[in-house]
Parts: C-alpha cells; structure tokens; sequence
C-alpha cells in the first residue's frame, strides 16, 4: 500500500475513501497490459527470428488445429475480461451512487469560476470546506458552457453541464487542502479556473460554514463584495485594487478607481462608468467593450442576480478607490 499523503510515481496522493480501490483496478490493468504486451512482443520476435530465411528448402509442417490450445487461448481470456468487468462495473456503482446521508452542496460552475452553496445558506467560490470522515455529495450545474469537476486525489471527475445537473460524491480522508481543476476545455481562462477543497474537523467545518453565511443586515457595498468575491465570481476576472497591489487577473477591466472614470471602447467612442453603465455591463457585456478587452470574453448575469443584488454590486464597485 502506498502512503496516502504522498503522490506515487504515477498517481497523485489518495485523499478520499475510493482512492485506493480505483488505484488497485487501474494498476492492475495497467500491469496486466505490461503482461500482455512483454508476452505478445517477446514470441513475435522468438518466431521471427526463429522462422527466418536461412537459404536452401524449408518444407513447412502443415497444422490444422489443437484444440486444447484454442479453448485454453478463448477461455481464459475471456474469464480474465468478465473478471474486469465485473470489478470496474461494482466500482463504478461505489463511484455513481451517493450515500443516503451523504451531505450536499450545490456547485455551481461558470466562465471561470466555481462556486459553492450550502445547506443553510453559505456560499463560497474559488473554495469550499468539507468535514473529513464524511461522504459529500456535490450537485453540480453551469451557467454557460462544459466545464467539469476534477478533483485528482480524489479520483472524481464528472462534467458539469448547463441545463441539467450531475452529481459527484466523496468522502475525505486526509486533514488539509485539495486542489479542483476545471477538467473540460471552456474558453479563455479556463486553466485558471481551480478552487481549493478544505478538508476540516467537524468544529472547525461548522466554524467555516457559519463564516460563511449570508449576514442580511450587512452595508450594501459589503453584501456587493460579498458577491463579487462569491456567487458572482466577478474576481475571477476584475481585479479590484492598484496594478502595483494586484496585478492579477486582467482578463477585464480593473475596477480600481473605475467609477466615475471614462472608458475608451473598442470602436472608438468613450464612456463614463456610472451605475447604468456598470448595470449595462452586468446584464448586457456585449453592448460595449473596453479597448484593449477580448469582446464576449464576460458572459452576461442578466437573470443570474437579480436587482438588489446589482445594486449591491454597484456599491461595492464605488467603494473601490
Ligand atoms: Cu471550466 Cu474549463
């Protein structure tokens, strides 16, 4: 048995109760392979080699069968592959069908972002906490196009898919962070669409949950950062303070010191930054492009947040100087 904290030589560390099941079917596929490949090869060259031309007349001994030798090379092979059938086909049961009391989140995965909803309420993006010793079950859906859930020292991936929703379970093993990778190609910055999975003690899962509940009562501009930072993902792509302080991510305008400032757009004609303008933006990217910005890159939010919440959004954006 390898050591679950640390990455073999062809597998990242085993962080979740399936891990080492799905290692021992794929190493033993993989070596079976070997097997084969090193049997196969090695009696081609014996018999090339042995049957070669070697001048003069060979008369070829001419046989028709052996028939202990057909059932034995039908049979066994296929009682070898029924075997692997059967094995694959139970763990992908394991894999597929969640635990009745397993925990859920809902996932949510857009352009270039994932994002988290709990039970109560709580919402994170970039990251979210599970309690170890616990199986979860993450519902998942897009707001765009493909993307998919991956997360390697797990051994989960499953696409995530605008429409409709697939699910994913696991159930941590390890103390610590995991890393998730969007694992279907979906545009621009797709490589940087990671998270971070946490996986904490129960106290300290319950302490991270209640962290991130929504707090109604709170300042608009703080419910628009809570937003931007979360279930808008906006940070994924706006950077919000100086280059020299954050000089990632530039995929869209910075919105340092943007309100209130002129843009200069692609085709030419300029613009103030005001509320109607940053509304325009949310709902409608399209309609004006910063020069210098891909055109399409920003999906739009029209029906994703409502009207308080583009408000908050928008105090928020005027807090930024
Ligand atoms: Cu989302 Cu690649």
């Amino acid at each position: 048995m390898m050591d679950p904290n640390t990455p073999s030589f062809m597998l990242p560390p085993q962080a979740s109760t399936l891990a080492p099941s799905y290692d021992l079917l794929y190493l033993s596929i993989t070596y079976l392979c070997i097997f084969c490949f090193v049997l196969i090869m090695g009696a081609m060259t014996y018999f090339v080699y042995k049957y070669r031309y070697r001048g003069g007349e060979h008369k070829a001994v001419e046989i028709t069968h052996n028939t202990t030798l057909e059932i034995a090379w039908s049979v066994i092979p296929l009682f070898v592959v029924i075997g692997l059938f059967v094995w694959g086909f139970r763990l992908y049961l394991d894999m597929a069908i969640a635990p009745r009391d397993a925990m859920e989140v809902r996932v949510t995965g857009q352009k270039w972002v994932w994002n988290f909803e709990y039970d109560n309420g709580a919402t994170s993006s970039k990251e979210f906490a599970v309690p170890i010793g616990k199986p979860v079950k993450l519902v998942m859906t897009s707001r765009d196009v493909l993307h998919s859930f991956y997360v390697p020292s797990f051994r989960n991936k499953m696409d995530v898919v605008p429409n409709r929703y697939t699910t994913l379970w696991f159930q941590a093993t390890q103390l610590g962070d995991q890393q998730v990778f969007c694992a279907e190609y979906c545009g621009l910055d797709h490589s940087g669409m990671l998270a971070q999975v946490h996986v904490l003690s129960e106290p300290a899962f319950e302490k991270w949950v209640k962290d991130h509940s929504e707090d109604k009562n709170a300042a608009p501009h703080e419910r628009g950062k809570k937003i931007f930072n979360g279930k808008g993902g906006c940070m994924a792509c706006h950077a919000v303070k100086s280059e020299a302080e954050q000089p990632q991510p530039v995929i869209g305008p910075r919105l340092y010191q943007a309100f209130g400032r002129t843009e200069k757009f692609q085709d030419g004609t300029t613009g103030v930054v005001t509320e109607n303008y940053i509304r325009e933006s949310i709902e409608m990217p399209n309609a004006k492009t910063v020069a210098g910005f891909a055109a399409g890159a920003m999906p739009t939010f029209k029906g994703v947040l409502n009207d308080q919440e583009i408000g908050d959004l928008i105090a928020y954006i005027k807090t930024l100087k």
